[in-house]
């Protein structure tokens, strides 16, 4: 490779560290994706004109078919069918790093074993990523249900597949002209990411996705060190960390050890459902009449989004009513759970959507101890990260989770459209607590309601 290429793929690489940082915050986070986007065009331009690609006729068909599909999605996607998009985005990438390390073992069947070992962890994860995406995407479209698939002797049967692997990996780098081990280390690594997801609870699926996507980064990694190409290499190894990273924060935000989360089948329990005995309880439903007096006579209010709230495209009326309270002198905060909605950083860029000012955001951690010196907590299409549940109820999914005290406010206003429970399957014993007002109907029609009541 040329000192130009390699040069150009040193400045694609800073792009690419500067665009992570960027997007640390999201009042650089447009930026940080612009640095990206350039950085990942300048290695692709470079790559494309490197002399040892002969031939780019099917390089340019796939470019075009590629951007057009990508676009079409880009655009057509709804916001709350963006985590499944995530997860489908790192299983192809786990998929193309497949594909290219097999197709470079076709290509020098007799490599090194500085060559072959990658090729072999560049098959191995990124076919688990492949079909673990594929798993956690079914998940939580919903063609499959959220709980834990559980049968007997899973971690053992597990734990031997992974043997298995690492065995014949070691047979294979010992002898790569038994080029079918190589099809059987594939094949067990497709079947492994389906068995190792399958056991973990919906509620888990935030650690599921930034471990997925960090298992792309990895496989992406590795599949550089086959083709010796440093950019991949260094993108690859950064989406890897970037991705352990946002595992570790999912993990303390849910209170859960990683072990814990892949191992433990947490949400299987088929004991009594709480629902059986919440169900027969009642609740009083509230009017929006009701929520603006409340909300008329509070001096300071926290609003709590969730997922409920990007299903209603709720969040421009909501700034809208926001910003009316604060003009007429009420404090208005946001308080943001680190799982809240259905991916990371979910209800942030869907307040930022609305132009709603960063400043007003406040992490969990920093808004929690609030809620008792506070008159009124909104809560809007939010549950799980809500849920009492989490605290005391030891067979719950979301037990251990830490949740937002709006329990622990003078009063809890709770805009959704039934009982339903959230995303964990937990029942609520917010709603019925006495302090809660519980206003159904869908938060759009709701907030847009009290806005004119407000207003009035
Ligand atoms: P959820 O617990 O999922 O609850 C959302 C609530 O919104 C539902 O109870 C639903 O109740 C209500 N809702 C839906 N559409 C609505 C509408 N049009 N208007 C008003 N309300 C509506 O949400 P959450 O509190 O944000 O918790 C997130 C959950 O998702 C957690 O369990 C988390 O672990 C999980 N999860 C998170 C992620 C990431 S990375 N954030 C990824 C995957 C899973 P009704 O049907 O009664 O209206």
């Amino acid at each position: 490779m040329n000192v130009l290429a390699t040069f150009a793929y040193l400045v694609a690489s800073v792009f690419f560290i500067l665009g992570l940082k960027f997007l640390g915050s999201p009042k650089t986070a447009r930026r940080g994706n612009l640095f990206g986007a350039f950085g990942m065009l300048l290695a692709v331009v470079v790559t494309l004109t490197d002399q040892r690609i002969i031939d780019t006729t099917y390089i340019i068909a796939g470019l075009i078919i590629g951007s057009a599909i990508g676009l079409l999605i880009a655009r057509t996607v709804q916001m709350t069918a963006m985590p499944q998009m995530v997860a489908l985005l790192n299983g192809l990438g786990g998929s193309a790093s497949t594909l290219v390390a097999y197709a470079e073992y076709v290509r020098v069947p007799e490599s090194t074993l500085e060559v072959l070992i990658p090729i072999i962890l560049s098959v191995l994860i990124g076919s688990v990523t492949f079909t673990g995406s594929l798993i956690a995407w079914a998940k939580l479209q919903g063609v499959m249900r959220g709980a834990p698939v559980l049968y007997p002797y899973q971690k053992h049967l597990n734990g031997l597949g992974v043997g298995v692997v690492l065995v014949l990996g070691i047979m294979f780098a010992l002898d790569p002209g038994q080029w079918y081990l190589l099809l059987i280390i594939l094949v067990l690594a497709l079947i492994l990411g389906v068995t190792t997801v399958i056991p973990i609870g919906g509620a888990d699926m935030p650690v599921v996705i930034s471990l997925l996507n960090s298992y792309s980064g990895l496989a992406g990694a590795t599949t550089g060190f086959v083709l010796s190409n440093n950019v991949l290499i260094i993108s690859g190894a950064l989406v890897g960390a970037s991705g352990l990273i946002l595992t570790n924060i999912m993990c303390k935000a849910m209170n859960r050890s990683l072990a814990n989360v892949l191992f433990a089948g947490v949400g299987s329990d088929g004991g009594p459902s709480s629902s059986e005995t919440v169900q027969q309880r009642t609740v009083i439903r509230y009017t929006p009449e009701d929520a603006a007096t409340m909300l008329d006579s509070a001096q300071s209010v926290i609003i709590v989004p969730g997922y409920g709230l990007a299903v209603a495209q709720a969040q421009h009326v909501l700034h809208e009513l926001a910003n009316y309270l604060i003009e007429r002198g009420t404090q208005v905060r946001y308080a943001i759970h680190p799982v809240a909605g259905r991916m990371p950083g979910h209800m942030n860029v869907l307040l930022a959507e609305a132009n709603v000012p960063y400043d007003l955001l406040l992490e969990m951690d920093q808004i929690n101890d609030d809620f008792q010196n506070t008159d009124v907590a909104l809560v809007i299409g939010a549950n799980d990260v809500v849920n009492p549940a989490a605290r005391t109820k030891k067979d719950s999914p979301l037990y251990g989770m830490p949740i937002l005290n709006v329990d622990y406010a003078r009063s809890t206003i709770v805009l959704k459209r039934s009982l339903n429970p959230g995303f964990a399957g937990e029942d609520n014993e917010l709603f019925y607590e006495k302090k809660t007002m519980m206003v159904f109907g869908d938060a759009k029609t709701t907030l847009t309601n009290l806005v004119q009541l407000v207003k009035q």
